[in-house]
């Protein structure tokens, strides 16, 4: 009898399906454990046979931590799903990051994290490799020593505004600041500036602007979109489940950023900034770029360009507040090195040796990145840190995870800025592994303009200032999760003006 004629009550038919899924899901487990072709790597059985656990620590903001703790126990490369390798070691990142030969292919950023929007413009970040470097060549424009140079001013003007700030609030410090908000007006306003030709005026108006306030609705929402695209059978019931808030935050910003845009193309070409690149190429008819696609490229630069860095200088702050011995230091190295506040300048602050220690090492203990970005293995496999990978796989390093092993990093959960002047202590250090911002054709673009900012800002900030954290900043590092970047609190530091008792 044919199976639509049977009687069935809803109570049987409820158990055919589940007994139906349960066989799908028990036989996709054993495929996985026992015959797929990355069942010889180690890593947790649960993991191994589904990509469940994955996503349950992504959405328990944990996944970085589960990593480091997965590479102690499994060893330098662990499976974290079943089609999915996490590496620990210096010849990953050029296995999977690096440049190619003519010919060979190049690792293609994975798309079900990479691919934000199914049928949109893609941006600088998940384009295909030729397209890539066509924008890349663009935007390189914006970062040259000549751009940057003429960008010094503008970059002044709000680290200049932001001092301002910060000695109208601090009431000779007797009130705590929160440096989370204030290193983030800073950077947004800044490289809104360089985008646009407008800053989000967080620092004028001491508020964050939506547009920015949508950029870290955007990151969550970028989280759980990632999660829903492992499931494409539930993928539409997943994004029904997301608050419909966070949607309609995204369309809002599509407009605002329209309309940003708009006004920068009405500016003209004269101003070396990192848009300006690409106007230009609008004006070549080989290389046209759409108002969509403008979009696409102004956010991510926007995002890219100011958390990272805002997050870097929390991050040091915190932890020059927590080590004693080093913030001295580096106050004295900063206020010995100028007679004049106004001699901290673009080039003079790269003379502090001890502040670039600082800085790299709070890259190592904090990175702005502190997650994996991953990437596909080419058709026909390829060789990584010595072991053959089946093509399609997901491969990738987790920057927290790598710097927080011991294995690689001599007390690796301290703060030691001497690891990276020569302290013999940290000789055994793997210093190969550590690239905060990558390699190869894809590094971060950005990384020079990050340099300047941190160290002026810093500079100007133990300048001016003696820095100690409040009461309730105490534990600020060590309870933030991870969706993406770092979640954080309010860092709350007294400023107290130097001189003053
Ligand atoms: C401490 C600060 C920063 C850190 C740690 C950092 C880190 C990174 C990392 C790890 C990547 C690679 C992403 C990937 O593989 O998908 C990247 C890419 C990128 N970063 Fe940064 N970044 C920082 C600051 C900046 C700044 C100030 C800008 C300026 C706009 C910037 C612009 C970019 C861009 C445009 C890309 C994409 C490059 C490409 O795909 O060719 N970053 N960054």
């Amino acid at each position: 009898m044919a199976i639509w004629a049977l009687d069935l009550s809803p109570g049987s038919l409820f158990v055919i399906v589940l007994v139906a899924t349960t066989g799908f899901l028990l036989s996709q487990a054993i495929y996985n454990v026992f015959f797929h072709p990355l069942r010889s790597f180690p890593g947790p059985l649960s993991m191994r046979a589904s990509r469940v656990p994955y996503c349950i620590h992504i959405i328990s903001g944990r996944l970085p931590f589960t990593i480091l703790e997965l590479h102690k126990r499994y060893g330098s490369v662990v499976r974290i799903a079943p089609n999915e390798l996490v590496f620990a070691d210096a010849r990953a990142w050029k296995d999977i990051m690096g440049h190619r030969a003519a010919g060979e292919p190049e690792m293609q950023k994975a798309q079900v994290v990479y691919r934000f929007t199914a049928g949109a413009p893609v941006s600088i970040l998940n384009a295909p490799r030729e397209e890539h470097g066509r924008m890349r060549k663009q935007l390189a424009h914006g970062f040259s020593e000549k751009s940057m140079r003429s960008q010094e001013p503008i970059i002044m003007r709000y680290v200049n505004l932001l001092m301002d700030r910060l000695r109208e609030n601090s009431q000779g410090g007797k009130s705590p600041q929160d440096m989370v908000k204030w290193y983030n007006y800073t950077t947004f306003d800044i490289i809104g500036d360089l985008t646009f030709g407008e800053s989000f005026g967080c620092l004028e108006t001491s508020h964050y602007h939506p547009w920015v306030t949508m950029i870290f609705a955007g990151i969550k929402l970028g989280t759980y979109s990632q999660v829903a695209r492992h499931f494409p059978m539930f993928q539409s019931l997943i994004q029904l489940g997301l608050p419909s808030s966070l949607q309609q935050k995204r369309l809002e910003h599509f407009r605002l950023t329209d309309e940003k845009l708009l006004k920068r193309i009405d500016m003209g070409m004269h101003r070396q900034d990192l848009i300006e690149g690409f106007l230009r190429a609008k004006d070549d008819i080989t290389v046209p770029m759409s108002l969509a696609q403008l979009r696409m490229m102004s956010s991510l630069l926007i995002a890219a360009g100011s958390e990272t860095t805002a997050t870097l200088l929390s991050g040091v702050t915190y932890l020059l507040g927590k080590n004693p011995e080093a913030l001295a230091k580096i106050t004295q190295e900063v206020r010995t090195a100028f007679s004049s506040e106004e001699e901290i300048n673009f080039q003079s602050v790269n003379a502090l040796q001890y502040m670039l220690a600082c800085l790299d090492e709070a890259l190592r203990v904090y990175p702005p990145v502190p997650i994996g970005m991953p990437r596909e293995v080419p058709k026909g496999g390829w060789t990584i840190a010595g072991q053959f990978v089946a093509e399609d796989t997901i491969v990738s390093l987790y920057h927290y995870a790598l710097y927080h092993n011991e294995r690689y990093f001599k007390d690796a959960e301290g703060f030691h800025p001497e690891r990276w002047l020569g302290d013999p202590r940290f000789a055994s250090d793997d210093r190969e592994l550590f690239q905060p911002f990558q390699l190869g054709p894809r590094n971060c673009i950005g990384r020079n303009l990050a340099y300047v900012e941190m160290r002026t800002i810093l500079a100007r900030i133990l300048w001016n200032y003696n820095i100690s954290l409040a009461d309730d900043s105490q534990n600020w590092m060590s309870q933030q999760k991870i969706y993406g970047l770092w979640e954080k609190d309010a860092l709350n530091v007294y400023l107290t003006p130097r001189g003053a008792s």
